[in-house]
């Protein structure tokens, strides 16, 4: 089948891939097999959205920048020195096309080429040119500087961008994410990124890791060595698990509940140590003087999974984790995650932070290698053929629970949105 801008047979043309009707939601199997599809998606998915950059303190003085792919493509963000403004640049230089930035992350008051030297600024304007004689007076410097991406905007210090120059403005995107974004950032106050990421890849359709960050109720079967690890550091489990899932507007969705385990943003348990104990207290005090105590106790007796469409995660849990992934292929993807936490933490809760990240979160951890082996095993069902359809009705036949899948549904249909429209970017 020759990729086209259109849709591949089967998507948006009545019997399409994600099908819909009372008490009954199925989603076809070729779309997380399909080369077709992901080449699509590329084109209408990724470059109609809003995508997750990175966070402002990664560059919180003048010159600081980070370079990663966004959408698939390299970009680098950089605060100026000159304006203090947190930029995103295509990394392609405009002389003949090599990544400018080259380093994961940084300070540079210029980025210089490395291929034949011509140098850019903070603010992407192009300052030097060897050899600037042999262009003559014509040569407009002004009009060959970087790139920047052609909308970049934040949202309580998440910075994302787009390549869409007529996308919607990003607080609108957001829609009813931004209530879950506000929880993370007010719980966490003056927060940063910790140095140093998880990197791994999946051999799975990214699609089941959307869904998979959103499952609340394979946690009990998947995750059952993390569980006993809980009990036998003295984490009460009887309580369980219990919250709502909902759809939150444009495709993002959460989970929202109470589990039993402890929050650094604020509920002590036993695994923190007594010495953590009065700290966590005196956070929990500050909370409720300054939201009230409903927000307070919000913030910090429950526990979000938020999904921001299409492919960002935020774990607020017993740590907050940033995740995002990116398909390098229908059956396959690369997944970045990072820690946010407040900049002033005691040490005490910072290293539980990190070892909740590690142990649970973490590649080595107790919880992703598990979930790793959950998508990647679906992933070679879906090879075996005979089923065409997966199905995501669980909770169509009542209020949506967190062990329900109505946040899956959510992100399936803005997707089908997308891929099925007829302007191509589901506008
Ligand atoms: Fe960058 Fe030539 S490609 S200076």
């Amino acid at each position: 089948m020759t990729v086209t801008d259109s849709a591949p047979p089967g998507l948006g043309t009545g019997g399409g891939l994600v099908e819909e009707e009372a008490h009954r939601f199925r989603v076809h199997r070729s779309t997380m097999t399909s080369p077709e599809i992901h080449a699509l998606e590329l084109k209408r998915v990724f470059a109609h959205s809003w995508l997750y950059v990175g966070h402002e303190s990664e560059v919180r003085n003048p010159g600081d920048y980070v370079r990663r792919p966004v959408g698939g493509r390299p970009v680098f963000m950089v605060r100026s020195v000159k304006s203090g403004v947190v930029r995103v640049f295509h990394n392609t230089c405009t002389h003949r096309g090599a990544v400018v930035c080259r380093k994961d992350a940084g300070n540079a008051k210029v980025f210089q080429c490395f291929y034949h030297a011509w140098s850019f600024d903070t603010e992407g304007r192009l300052v030097g040119v060897p050899g600037r004689e042999a262009y003559g007076e014509e040569l407009d410097l002004d009009a060959l500087g970087l790139r920047p991406v052609v909308r970049t905007a934040s949202y309580r210090g998440f910075v994302f961008a787009s390549f869409d120059p007529d996308i919607v403005e990003l607080d609108d995107y957001l829609a009813g994410a931004k209530e879950y974004l506000d929880l993370a950032a007010d719980g966490l106050g003056d927060a940063e990124i910790i140095s140093g990421t998880n990197q791994y890849a999946i051999d799975a359709n990214w699609k089941l890791l959307v869904e998979n960050s959103i499952d609340g109720y394979h946690a009990a079967p998947t995750h059952d060595t993390y569980f006993k690890y809980l009990v036998a550091l003295g984490t009460d489990l009887r309580s369980g698990v219990d919250g709502i899932g909902r759809s939150l507007g444009n495709g993002h969705a959460v989970i929202d509940y109470h589990a039993p385990w402890g929050r650094p943003v604020a509920k002590w348990e036993p695994m923190f140590g007594d010495a953590a104990r009065e700290e966590i207290d005196r956070i929990r005090a500050e909370l409720v003087e300054t939201y009230g105590e409903e927000r307070a106790m919000r913030m910090a007796e429950t526990n979000r999974n938020l999904f921001i469409y299409p492919n960002l995660i935020i774990n607020d849990i017993m740590a907050v984790t940033v995740r995002t992934f990116m398909p390098r292929s229908a059956s396959s993807m690369e997944v970045t995650a990072w820690e946010l936490a407040p900049r002033d933490e005691m040490p005490q809760l910072r290293q539980r932070r990190l070892d909740s990240f590690l142990t649970f979160l973490g590649p080595g951890g107790f919880a992703t290698p598990d979930d790793i082996e959950a998508l990647e095993s679906c992933q070679q069902g879906f090879r075996s053929g005979g089923v065409e359809w997966s199905d995501i009705s669980r909770g169509m036949a009542r209020e949506p629970r967190a062990d329900d899948e109505e946040q899956m549904r959510s992100f399936w249909r803005r997707w089908n949105t997308q891929m099925t429209s007829s302007d191509g970017a589901g506008r």
